[in-house]
């Protein structure tokens, strides 16, 4: 190696006239995890990008360059290979590579990747300023009080894991190509007869499109059964993602207040007659808990099945249910084909899974299958074969018992903790769901708590963001079912502190 920096004040000046001289500042760095020709690729095609080597230069000779870094000759020809193979350069190696002449389009990338933020905005549509409303900063961190998280236990785990094994020993065909855009028949016939048995639903497994959860098949039910601009009655307060997917759909809102019976029917009646859907939770109010009673049922098919109108029945967390029997679902009482409804396995199971279902009218089948392939062909074959398995197999419904008896001692220690604990906060023990709602006493704000409940490593919603136009109630939603009963008792103990630091 006595020659090199001999034959690089020689190389020098000739690679300066070439344009070269950016070269010069090129480094590798050999400890790095990026593999070295990656990095030689990197600094090249950031320096045709730049047009600090101009379309139509010769690039340096992969010996040259070699020698110039001090790295082997091979990663140098494999960094060409690939500047080659993405049209930023072309000759051949061995021959002559050069820059691209082709460098219009290169040159509009280049400035984008440099100024990704450009001083004049283009106008966004209102629909993707509707959309980035909606956009979460992360996904959410396993915290208490997160009504979103769920526990399974080491038996559940356990099966999971080996259903899981055994279908991916047994990947086979229907891995390897597209596949039904409604789920495998196989999962859609488990899920109709756990709905028939469980919810008292009134479905056969052509009706049942597997989504990736409730958020899709709220959105193919508002694209398909909805045009945009028509009106939907949603509930005052509601499920916050229901609203904005309803929003970001195009339609207009009319939120309905509740009472004690849930939907206040005449009320919807009475301010948008116009109504082409109704959202609605009957089994389990989102998020305030109380039940549609039979009178406030019959009336909502009634005017469905008058106005021709939809109903589309969030049934998202019937599974839990400590008291009584389980009430069954809306849907099951529609003798009119009016009721689109949705369940989800996040709550059942786990919110990763991303698997739920729709059951539709049959006349709104094709077209769901239709909207489902649209958005992305189908649900991924690998984690319905795995859920069939669990399911048919018994372990789904000996999961959901034992599940159930775990949240209800959840429910018990939160409720009697915060009974003991926390005094600024009035709690009735709910007799379905995960999360009890807290209301908060002598006017304290439950964004106040909320915000501080972050800053100490919780997730405790504020109820007052969940309303639209009936007058806020100010309250916090807990979540139990994610929690042990130590983090539940950590917890209450942080919450009661944050209560008493928020004036009143
Ligand atoms: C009212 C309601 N419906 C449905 C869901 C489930 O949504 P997904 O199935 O998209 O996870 C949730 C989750 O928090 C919810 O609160």
């Amino acid at each position: 190696m006595s020659n090199i920096p001999l034959r690089r004040s020689i190389d020098k000046r000739s690679a300066r006239s070439r344009g070269w001289s950016d070269l010069f500042g090129w480094q590798v760095e050999r400890d790095a995890t990026e593999p070295l020709f990656r990095q030689v690729y990197r600094h090249a095609r950031s320096a045709i990008l730049s047009r600090k080597l101009r379309s139509g230069a010769k690039l340096p000779s992969t010996r040259w360059l070699a020698a110039h870094l001090e790295i082997s000759r091979s990663c140098v020809i494999e960094a060409y290979e690939q500047l080659l193979a993405e049209g930023y350069a072309e000759g051949k190696i061995g021959s002559g590579t050069f820059v691209s002449v082709d460098l219009p389009t290169i040159e509009r990338n280049t400035r984008r990747a440099a100024d990704p933020m450009p001083k004049t905005q283009p106008r966004l549509t209102q629909r993707a300023r509707d959309f980035a409303d909606a956009a979460p900063s992360t996904g959410n961190l396993r915290v208490p009080f997160d009504t979103g998280c769920s526990t399974i236990d080491a038996v559940t785990v356990a099966t999971w894991a080996s259903t899981s094994r055994r279908s991916l020993v047994t990947i086979g065909d229907v891995h390897l190509s597209y596949s039904d855009p409604r789920g495998i028949s196989e999962l859609r016939t488990q899920i109709a007869e756990y709905l028939r048995a469980a919810r008292g639903a009134n479905c056969e497994p052509d009706q049942v499109i597997v989504t990736s959860g409730t958020q899709q098949g709220l959105d193919l039910a508002l694209r398909v059964a909805l045009d945009g601009q028509d009106e939907i009655w949603m509930e005052d307060p509601c499920y916050e993602l229901a609203y904005r997917a309803a929003i970001s759909a195009g339609l207009r809102v009319q939120s309905v207040p509740v009472d004690a019976e849930g939907l206040l029917v005449s009320e919807g009646i009475r301010s948008a007659p116009r109504a082409r859907a109704v959202i609605v939770t009957p089994s389990h109010q989102y998020p305030l808990g109380m039940v549609l009673s039979m009178r406030r049922r019959l009336e909502l098919l009634d005017w469905a099945r008058d106005r021709s109108a939809w109903i589309i029945e969030d049934d998202y967390d019937s599974e839990f249910r400590y008291a009584g029997r389980p009430l069954a679902a809306l849907q099951g009482l529609d003798e009119n084909d009016r009721v689109i409804y949705l369940g989800t396995f996040s709550k059942s199971l786990f919110p990763g899974l991303r698997l739920g279902y729709a059951v539709v009218p049959r006349f709104l089948v094709k077209a769901f299958t239709g909207a489902r392939y649209l958005t992305d062909r189908h649900p991924p074959t690998l984690s319905q074969e795995i859920l069939t398995k669990f399911m048919s197999e018994g372990h789904y419904s000996a999961h959901i018992r034992r599940a159930r008896l775990a949240y209800r001692s959840a429910r018990d220690i939160l409720i009697s903790e915060l009974k003991r604990k926390a005094s600024g906060l009035s709690v009735e023990s709910p007799e379905q769901g995960r999360h009890v709602v807290g209301y908060l006493q002598y006017g304290r704000s439950d964004t106040a708590v909320s915000r501080a409940a972050r800053n100490a490593g919780m997730m405790v919603r504020p109820l007052s963001n969940l309303y639209r136009r009936s007058p806020r109630r100010s309250g916090l939603l807990l979540g139990f079912a994610g929690f042990s009963s130590v983090e539940i008792k950590r917890g209450t103990a942080r919450l009661a502190k944050i209560l008493d630091g928020v004036p009143a």
